[in-house]
This record gives C-alpha cells, structure tokens and sequence, in this order.
C-alpha cells in the first residue's frame, strides 16, 4: 500500500528501473570514480548547492546514498543512472519525499557533460516521477532551479511539469542569492 492508504509499512521505490536506454539503480561503494568524474566538475556545479567536489566529498556523498538506502523510513531515493548496455554510471536522479504530511516528493537529477543532449535527463527523472506517484503515491513533485540553468528547466518543461513560481534571490550559494524556478507536477496530471 503506499503512502495515500496509511500503510503499516513505509512504501519504497522498487529498484532497479527500467527504461528504454537505462537501468536507475542504487548506489554502490564502487561508483566512487563514475561518481566523482562528473561531481568534481565545474561545469556540472555551476547551479547547484554543492560541488564541486573534492574526492573526499564525493566519497562523503556516496556514504550518505548509503544511508540513505538504510534509512526506515527512508525519504531520500538518490540513486545511479546508467546506460545500457555497458551499465556505466552516468549521473544521479532522485525523489526525496519532502512533506510526508502534504504527500510531496522533489525532484533532482545531475548528468556527466558527456552524456548532456541526449534525453537522458528527461528519460531517468520521467522513470522517477513515475515511481513517486505510482510506487510512493505522492500526489505533488516539485523540483527548482537557478534560473539560469535552460537545460533543467527545460529537462521539467520536458516532463510536463508546470513553472509555479519565479523566485527572487531565494538561495545564498557559494557567496552570491540565486534566483530560482518552482516547477510541480501532480499525480493526476502525470501521464
Ligand atoms: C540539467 C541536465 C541534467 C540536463 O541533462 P540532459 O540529459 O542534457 O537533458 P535532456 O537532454 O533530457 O534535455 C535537455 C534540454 O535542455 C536543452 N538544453 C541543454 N543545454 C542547454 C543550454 N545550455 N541552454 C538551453 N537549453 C539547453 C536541450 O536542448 C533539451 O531541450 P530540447 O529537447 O527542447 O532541445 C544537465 O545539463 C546537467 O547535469 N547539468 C548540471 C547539473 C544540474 O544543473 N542539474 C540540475 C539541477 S536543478
């Protein structure tokens, strides 16, 4: 049963997902180095709050993936894109549930510049929304961006999802206010 039917259990995101170019799968010590390929980088940091990482730190964020996947109840779901057929990590996607209340999940995804323009980012975060609202059973996904970032807001346009909000400097992220993009999509819009 999932969250909508009060369950006795906590509802999970049953891994590995499938879609037509990729397995998302979780997280494993192992992806240190795919990991770190694409966290390390400028280019990939350059909107978001973290980054870019040092090995330590990339180290420290696939320990707390981790956790994460041992937490009950677990809220965060940040787990590995990668591409058939080799199975190489190319980035990450997630769903945390951020309003347990309010049955509302957000929305995150980072790529390997590599694999930028290619739909990927779209094609893992569509397989993510679709556990969120069928696996978890939230009826609200919302997902932000920097307003400078095209390629994220379109990745959300992409998906269907509705532009709700322009925020002004509404993060302090390494020393300068962002302004940011509220995008949410609904479980009964989802399709
Ligand atoms: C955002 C990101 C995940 C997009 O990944 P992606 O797989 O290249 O995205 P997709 O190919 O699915 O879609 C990208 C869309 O953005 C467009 N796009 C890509 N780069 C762009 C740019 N610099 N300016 C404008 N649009 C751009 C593409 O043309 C495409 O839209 P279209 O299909 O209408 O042509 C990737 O750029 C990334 O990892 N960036 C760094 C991390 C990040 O910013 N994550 C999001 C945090 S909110």
């Amino acid at each position: 049963m999932n969250l909508r039917g009060r369950p006795a259990t906590t509802p999970q995101i049953e891994l590995p997902l499938e879609t037509q170019r990729l397995i998302l799968r979780e997280f494993k010590k192992s992806d240190l180095k795919a990991v770190h390929a694409y966290s390390s980088l400028e280019d990939v940091a350059r909107y978001l709050v973290w980054g870019p990482n040092t090995l330590n730190q990339s180290k420290e964020a696939i320990e707390g993936f981790l956790d994460d996947q041992r937490a009950r109840p677990r809220e965060i779901f940040d787990v590995a894109i990668t591409l058939k057929p080799k199975r190489e990590v190319v980035g990450g996607v997630g769903i945390r549930v951020i309003d347990r209340d309010n049955l509302t999940g957000e929305l995150g995804y980072t790529l390997h510049p590599d694999f930028w323009g290619y739909g990927i980012a779209t094609e893992a975060s569509y397989a993510m929304l679709d556990a969120g609202f069928s696996m978890l059973g939230l009826q609200r996904i919302v997902a932000h961006c920097d307003q400078r970032n095209k390629a994220s807001a379109r990745v959300m346009e992409r998906l269907g999802m509705r532009r709700e909000g322009a925020f002004r400097a509404s993060k302090h992220i390494q020393g300068e206010w962002r302004d940011e993009f509220l995008y949410a999509m609904l479980a009964e819009d989802f399709s």
